[in-house]
């Protein structure tokens, strides 16, 4: 089997959780790091959680590296509201025992793509990404380094969900989600479009209370706490669960659908700032320069995720 060889950026983040559980549980993909990153709540909470991801998945091993604790231009802005006080409420997880690595994320971020064979790294970045903006700009060479980038951000069709045009991801730091979108890299983007059809529901989190694992517990009660906010917000059954789309992306491509198209990042106006302006209908000239994704088999992605995480 070929591994993928991954750098997890995130801010844990209940839905970023279940992704590096994925992510840690799938032969497939070889995690080189997780670096964290300031977003759902502050970069010592985004961190404190990915070492506990880390230990939950019984992987004290993972390197983790805290990064940014602030957007490249804009005060940063936090979403307790979804993901509760400490990003990651509804489990009572314990404190990590595994240390932080030395050192910050976007040098560890660098010092991996110098290191590793070029068009071998896919970056999976589940906040904001101003990571990978500044290791961008710190090292440019690093760019043509990069296999690809797959993101979860953004929003057509679909809209915001922290504006009425923007999604948080992208929200948080427009300017540096532009950069990475004029990089010249490959992107893949799982955006509102495809996360919004991807909702948790009751059945589902049932699977993983019916696993009758630690892990499995933890899982069920982060999804409920989690799901609370848009099950309020939109009247579903069950919340939107973002992130782990972008590790099946990795895993089962083909239960996803999409197309090339440009997509450009608002960074003017306080009216529509952080918006994905995606070219859909290709009204424009401008490159595509993203593979935007829309459809997905929900039941294909919620059965690789139980089958997966069912393993711990
Ligand atoms: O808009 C959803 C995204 O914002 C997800 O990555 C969630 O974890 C938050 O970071
Ligand atoms: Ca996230």
């Amino acid at each position: 089997m070929t591994t993928t060889k991954i750098i997890i950026d995130t801010d844990p983040g209940q839905d970023d959780a279940v992704a590096i559980l994925l992510a840690l549980t799938s032969p497939e993909i070889e995690v080189l790091g997780i670096t964290s990153v300031a977003g759902n709540v502050p970069l010592p909470l985004t961190t404190l959680n990915a070492l506990k991801c880390c230990e939950l998945a019984g992987r004290p091993d993972i390197p983790v590296y805290a990064g940014a604790a602030a957007p490249l231009v804009r005060p940063l802005i936090t979403a307790e509201e979804v993901h509760g006080r400490t990003g990651l409420d509804g489990p009572d997880l314990p404190e990590p025992s595994m240390k932080l690595q030395d050192g910050h994320a976007v040098d560890f971020i660098i010092e991996t793509l110098r290191r590793e064979d070029p068009g071998t790294v896919t970056l999976c970045t589940l906040g904001p990404l101003t990571n990978i903006a500044l290791a961008f700009s710190k090292a440019p060479d690093i760019k043509p380094r990069v296999k690809q980038i797959v993101a979860m951000g953004g929003g057509a069709f679909e809209g915001g969900n922290t504006t009425p045009v923007a999604e948080f991801n992208i929200l948080v730091d427009p300017h540096a989600a532009q950069a990475v979108l004029q990089s010249g890299i490959p992107v893949v983007m799982m955006p509102l479009d495809v996360t919004h059809k991807c909702l948790t529901k009751r059945s589902r989190i049932q699977k993983y209370r019916d696993l009758n694992t630690r892990v499995g517990e933890a899982v069920a009660l982060m999804l409920e706490y989690f799901e609370r906010f848009d099950e309020s917000k939109y009247g579903s059954d069950g919340g939107p669960l973002h992130d782990p789309t972008v590790i099946a992306w990795l895993l089962r491509p083909e239960i996803f659908g999409g197309r090339d198209i440009n997509v450009e990042v608002e960074t003017g106006s306080e009216l529509t700032m952080g918006q994905t302006v995606a070219d859909w209908w290709g009204v424009t000239d401008r490159p595509k320069n993203v593979h935007f994704v829309r459809d997905v088999d929900d039941d294909a992605f919620f059965d690789l995720l139980i089958e997966r995480i069912g393993t711990l």
